[in-house]
């Protein structure tokens, strides 16, 4: 990976360029790369075996053509299963059914950014954190340290960030590794964080587009503060022209290419 950041406003493919092919695949991610995304988002979850895939809901069964939690399935249970086929594929997709449309492990999809020739960034949520008493974390930051990302320089330069709506399992990240940017996922404003403060350490905020369009003067506050605003999940084109007019740092949306092509990218 080369270090130097491209656009003023991130486009980041949420679960991949997820419009298009089937979430957290490697066809979507394969897709947002090819479609000039800055950075992939993902979230990851533990296998019974104690591997991390890339599967957003508890269960696979919206997903895949199988059924249980992942924290039910080994990691070959999962491989067996097609993470593609529920996808509408009425409009002739340039995916197909197989390797790139089965269970994606976190390790692969570090492997495809690293091979991906340009700079392209990583955004990866811990799902459920608190269940596990640690050990997404950990898990996290030893496949990190494999590919050299645990401990950057600095968190600028750091082309990994690490996401949660759990302020305790981002702590848990950067106990181990402070230079690892990290993100506060937020739903709702809580209170206590109303004037602007983030749980300590964070500097990075990530509310919902609905917090922005109903609080555009939270997230002024957030910029005052000096924090980045890294918003989800932002797929309708004038949700694009307020997130530019309030001047945020980041755009996480399903249709990577076209939110680049109206911010001009
Ligand atoms: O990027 C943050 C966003 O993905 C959080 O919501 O449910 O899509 O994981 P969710
Ligand atoms: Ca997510």
């Amino acid at each position: 990976m080369t270090h130097a950041r491209q656009h003023p406003i991130q486009v980041v493919a949420h679960r991949g360029a997820s419009e298009d092919a089937p979430e957290h695949t490697l066809a979507a991610y394969k897709k947002a790369i090819e479609d000039g995304a800055d950075a992939l988002e993902c979230d990851v979850r533990l296998t019974a075996d104690g591997h991390l895939v890339c599967v957003h809901d508890r269960r696979v069964n919206r997903t895949s053509n199988g059924r249980g939690a992942v924290s039910a399935l080994e990691l070959a249970e999962l491989a067996a299963l097609d993470f593609g086929s529920w996808k509408n594929r009425d409009e002739a997709p340039d995916w197909e059914i197989g390797p790139d449309t089965s269970v994606l492990t976190l390790e692969r999809l570090l492997e495809l950014v690293a091979d991906a020739g340009r700079r392209v960034e990583l955004a990866i949520e811990t799902k459920h954190p608190t269940r596990w008493a640690g050990q997404v974390e950990e898990r996290l930051l030893m496949l990190l340290k494999r590919f050299g990302l645990d401990a950057p320089e600095s968190a600028e330069e750091s082309p990994v960030r690490v996401m949660s709506f759990s302020a305790r399992s981002l702590q848990r990240v950067r106990t181990v590794s402070p230079t690892l940017p990290t993100v506060y996922l937020m739903q709702f404003v809580s209170p206590r964080l109303r004037d602007g403060r983030l749980p300590a350490g964070v500097r990075i905020a990530g509310p919902s587009i609905r917090i922005v369009r109903n609080h555009p003067a939270y997230i002024e506050r957030l910029k005052k503060a000096d924090h980045q605003v890294h918003v989800w999940t932002v797929n309708e084109p004038q949700d694009v022209d307020l997130c530019v007019e309030l001047g945020v740092d980041a755009i996480i949306t399903n249709r990577p290419r076209a939110v680049r092509h109206q911010l001009g990218h």
